[in-house]
């Protein structure tokens, strides 16, 4: 009997000490349930060396702070952009403004890389933008083919990866730009009205950035036929590095000198590279006297437009453009797909991609709708109307 007692006492305290052990094991796993442990959750965020995107975080937030227009809070995630250059002034004055009030409005964190217009630095850059933390890239590349490698690292760490205003060759990154194609269609109407015939100076982009053959692209659609009919000749068409102004007028200067200051219109990529091409003209006295293209509506260029020396500028407005790339990455680090980003369309690129994109509208300006600029507060009268005799356009009263 006290054997088979002892025997049971012993098996009731191995019953007991395996409940202990159970409840033990129940209490642990309650405690890591209880909401005690979401305090942790401020901290989460910050760890910036996640390199995943945080897929639950950002619904999990109270809705209070949401001002952005897509409704994402993006309180600790980290949006890194690589800027190639800030060489043309929309950059720092608009799109990166732009950038950082939508991912104020959502509460993420802005860093950034310059990489003074090195492709090379630009690899570099997004590797640092990725150990900073980034849980999301906006890339405005230097060179589309350059970067590739850097951004397949990225979307191979999960990282989606935004291609701001330049187009990247990877379906997997999202293409936010404005519809160059059309910039170069809308600036070639506005020469070809006036200049149905005679010698077109051609002046394009960087050829490292696609804009520049979209833009070319866009041209042909207008002088395409006047080219073929003979009626339009094209007498100097030049790739310019880096969208360089300074290139720009060495290379109108040797169009002018290589034809005998014969030309009759000059389709320019760019208010910058038309500033040059301006310079140009105006050193042989032909400054307003041949119509010359542009876009970005830099102030300059909506200046000279004003003061009749620039026929054209196709005006991006940027601060869409910023504000598209900051509430798509905030929605991307939060883990939507490309195809659930709001207001995305296919676009078929050169390279043979489908990309998933938003596609912003240009706007012609010209001296018949200055307003339009002065209204949008994208500049103010006395810069737009500087030295322009007054009453002599409608904008410049
Ligand atoms: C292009 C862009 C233009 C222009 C240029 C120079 O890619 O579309 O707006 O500014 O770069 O940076």
């Amino acid at each position: 009997m006290d054997g088979r007692r002892h025997i049971q006492q012993e098996e009731e305290l191995k019953r007991n000490r395996y409940l202990i052990a159970l409840l033990a094991v129940l209490a642990m796993l309650i405690a890591a349930c209880s909401p005690a442990d979401e305090g942790s959750d401020t901290t989460e965020g910050t760890d910036t060396t996640t390199a995943s995107p945080d897929t639950t975080e950002g619904p999990t937030e109270t809705t209070e702070d949401m001002t952005s227009t897509t409704g994402a809070t993006g309180e600790g995630i980290t949006v890194g952009v690589s800027w190639n250059n800030f060489n043309e002034p929309r950059w720092a004055n608009f799109d990166k403004p732009a950038i950082i009030e939508a991912l104020d409005a959502s509460g993420a964190e802005y860093i950034e890389a310059d990489a003074g217009s090195s492709a090379e630095q630009q690899l570099t850059d997004v590797e640092n933008l990725i150990s900073q933390g980034a849980d999301v890239l906006i890339i405005l590349a230097q060179d589309g083919t350059a970067i590739l490698p850097a951004v397949q690292n990225a979307l191979d760490q999960g990282i989606p990866v935004i291609a701001y205003d330049r187009l990247i060759e990877n379906p997997e990154a999202l293409y936010i730009t404005f519809d160059n194609i059309g910039v170069g269609t809308l600036m070639a109407e506005v020469i070809y009205e006036l200049v149905p015939e005679g010698n077109y100076a051609v002046i394009k982009g960087n050829q490292a950035d696609a804009n520049a053959d979209f833009l070319r692209e866009g041209m042909e659609v207008v002088i395409g036929d006047a080219v073929a009919a003979g009626d339009i000749t094209i007498v100097c068409e030049e790739y310019t590095d880096n969208w360089d102004g300074a290139i720009a007028q060495t290379t109108m200067e040797q169009c002018l000198t290589d034809n005998n200051d014969d030309l009759d219109a000059a389709l320019v990529e760019n208010d910058g590279m038309a500033s040059g091409v301006v310079a140009a003209l105006a050193s042989v006295g032909l400054d307003g006297q041949i119509p010359v293209s542009g876009q970005d509506g830099d102030t300059a260029a909506l200046n000279r437009v004003a003061l009749g020396t620039q026929t054209v500028s196709v005006w991006k407005d940027a601060r869409l453009l910023g504000q598209a790339a900051g509430e798509a990455a905030v929605q991307l680090a939060q883990g939507a797909a490309l195809g659930d980003v709001s207001g995305v369309i296919d676009f078929e690129s050169p390279g043979g991609n489908t990309m998933t994109t938003i596609l912003l509208d240009p706007t012609p300006i010209t001296q018949d709708n200055l307003n339009l600029v002065l209204d949008a507060g994208w500049i103010d009268e006395a810069t737009l109307c500087q030295n322009v005799e007054s009453g002599s356009v409608e904008a410049c009263p």
